[in-house]
């Protein structure tokens, strides 16, 4: 099976332009309309040079778009196995829904009484997604995930404070956790701890009880981990931490494999973020919108961020005055539409939403018992054990036997119609990739990317330079990835750029 992308590269609009050209426009009328409105400008208020805009015909504009969307792959073409990134096909009746006008055309300042339709959706997904935690309430607010954490982090500080315990300024993060979780905890002001992960894939609790003082304001975790393995001595973390009167913090970006089954407030969690455009399938990429809603148990329920939506008995409001709160994380309500698509999505679902965890952990195990037993591929930790929503294999035999990196592998999928899985993260396993299949995917798209790597890691023991040297099928060949970085990089766009800042 291969999952065709187009094939072949662009010019850029601008290239494509030509000044002298006439282009061709049906709508002569409002050119006439344009030229007498232009008549009424006073002449000094007249830009004096042309706009630098492509002269082009709009089937040309047209038809260099229609060209560039079809050389993006996305999970419309084929799977997106990216570990930690949850990329579920997201079903389109939820993009249709969420489009309609009444959903995408409402106004920040409208009048509460004009939109008690939309006030109930966020009021129920309060509702579901405390359900869905073992919580006891949730803001909708926070625009990502990242910005939940950072949420979690500030009710974390202000829960110590108010109590008086200034010296709790400690937080502990594992080492395999996600790069936000470290980044939100020192943006709150809080001493990142590293807690180590023990060879069977779970957090080291001998490890975490030498480092466990006065001084712990919490611990932030994921369970399942970022190995996809699940912390099986969660209750006993939790135990540990609020001993300490600390608080234990969930990262919940990708609930995928326990959703339904178990919940962050049932292992002893406080507070839970959800990536509601992971999870709950309104999608992501591109840069967002995204939706990080943050839930609380009952005691910290003062301190979420404001407004969250209640039900005065009679209608839908505002809710501002938490006598606790942090405060405001963002403009006006949070990014509702990502809201919307996530409540019909779980409306769609109903009691089978359990079935989300059950087949994306089937899917996961499936695929793993394909590709760790691969000549040069090992799983590192947590050998012989199941994983939940995702796994990560190491390719380090590999590149010790044949010269093959994780990333020549990455880039062989490439140009055999996949898009590359996470690479080089969790930092505490070398040369690895980062799977996730999700349960959107079908046995015969798995069947494929395992013989993908299959394919591969032959290639790479008998013809290394082969691997070495893909992608040669994909639109754009193998970037130099130091110059891909680059803030400089000199692209078509950069060039255009520094030609009109130097004009
Ligand atoms: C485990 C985990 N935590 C947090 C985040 C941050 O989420 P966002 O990208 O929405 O800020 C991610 C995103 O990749 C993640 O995988």
């Amino acid at each position: 099976m291969a999952f065709r992308q187009a094939k072949w590269s662009e010019p850029m609009i601008f290239e494509l332009s030509k000044s002298d050209k006439q282009p061709f426009m049906v709508d002569s009328e409002f050119r006439e309309q344009a030229r007498e409105a232009l008549a009424k400008i006073p002449e000094h208020l007249l830009r004096s040079t042309e706009p630098e805009i492509p002269n082009l015909s709009e089937v040309e504009v047209v038809r260099h778009y229609t060209k560039l969307s079809q050389m993006a792959y996305g999970v419309d073409l084929g799977p997106v196995p990216l570990g930690s990134c949850t990329m579920k096909y997201s079903p389109k009746i939820s993009e249709e829904l969420a489009s309609d006008p009444r959903v995408v055309d409402l106004h920040p300042y409208q009048d509460l009484d004009s939109v008690q339709g939309i006030l109930e959706m966020m009021y129920l997904m309060q509702r579901w997604l405390s359900d869905i935690t073992g919580m006891d309430e949730c803001s909708l607010q926070p625009p990502a995930g990242a910005s939940g954490e950072f949420v979690g982090a500030l009710i974390i500080k202000k829960y110590h404070v108010d109590k008086g315990n200034t010296s709790k300024d400690e937080m502990l993060v594992p080492e395999a956790a996600h790069g936000s979780n470290p980044a939100s905890s020192a943006m709150a002001g809080f001493k990142v701890i590293k807690i180590p992960t023990a060879p069977d894939g779970e957090t080291d609790v001998e490890a975490l009880k030498s480092v466990l003082s006065d001084n712990t304001a919490g611990l932030m975790l994921t369970n399942p981990n970022t190995l996809g393995i699940f912390e099986s001595k969660i209750v006993e973390i939790s135990d540990l931490l609020h001993g300490r009167d600390a608080l234990m913090y969930y990262d919940g970006a990708n609930l995928n494999g326990i959703l339904g089954i178990v919940r962050p407030g049932d292992m002893g969690f406080d507070i839970v973020h959800l990536n509601l455009h992971k999870t709950f399938s309104a999608p992501h990429g591109g840069g967002g919108p995204g939706g990080g809603a943050v839930c609380v148990k009952g005691r910290l329920k003062d301190y979420l961020p404001v407004p969250i939506v209640d039900f005065n008995g009679r209608k839908y409001v505002f809710k501002y005055d938490l006598s606790k709160s942090i405060g405001r994380i963002t403009w006006f309500y949070g990014n509702v539409v990502p809201v919307v698509k996530s409540f019909i999505y779980i409306s769609a679902l109903g009691p089978a939403l359990k079935e989300v965890a059950e087949v994306s952990v089937l899917n996961t195990n499936y695929l793993m018992q394909k590709v760790a037993r691969l000549k040069g591929v090992s799983l590192v930790y947590g050998e012989g054990r199941w994983r939940k929503h995702e796994f990560v294999v190491s390719f380090e035999k590999l590149l010790k036997e044949t010269g093959v990196s994780a990333e020549d592998v990455a880039k062989a999928l490439l140009d055999r119609g996949f898009h590359a899985p996470t690479i080089y993260f969790p930092l505490i396993v070398k040369e690895d990739h980062m799977i996730e299949v999700t349960e959107t995917e079908t046995k015969e798209n798995i069947d494929a990317l395992a013989r993908a790597y299959e394919e591969i890691v032959e290639l790479a023991y008998s013809r290394p330079e082969l691997v070495k040297s893909t992608p040669v099928n994909t639109s754009v060949r193998r970037l130099d990835m130091l110059t891909a970085n680059h803030p400089k990089t000199v692209t078509p766009t950069y060039k255009y750029i520094e030609r009109l800042r130097t004009r």
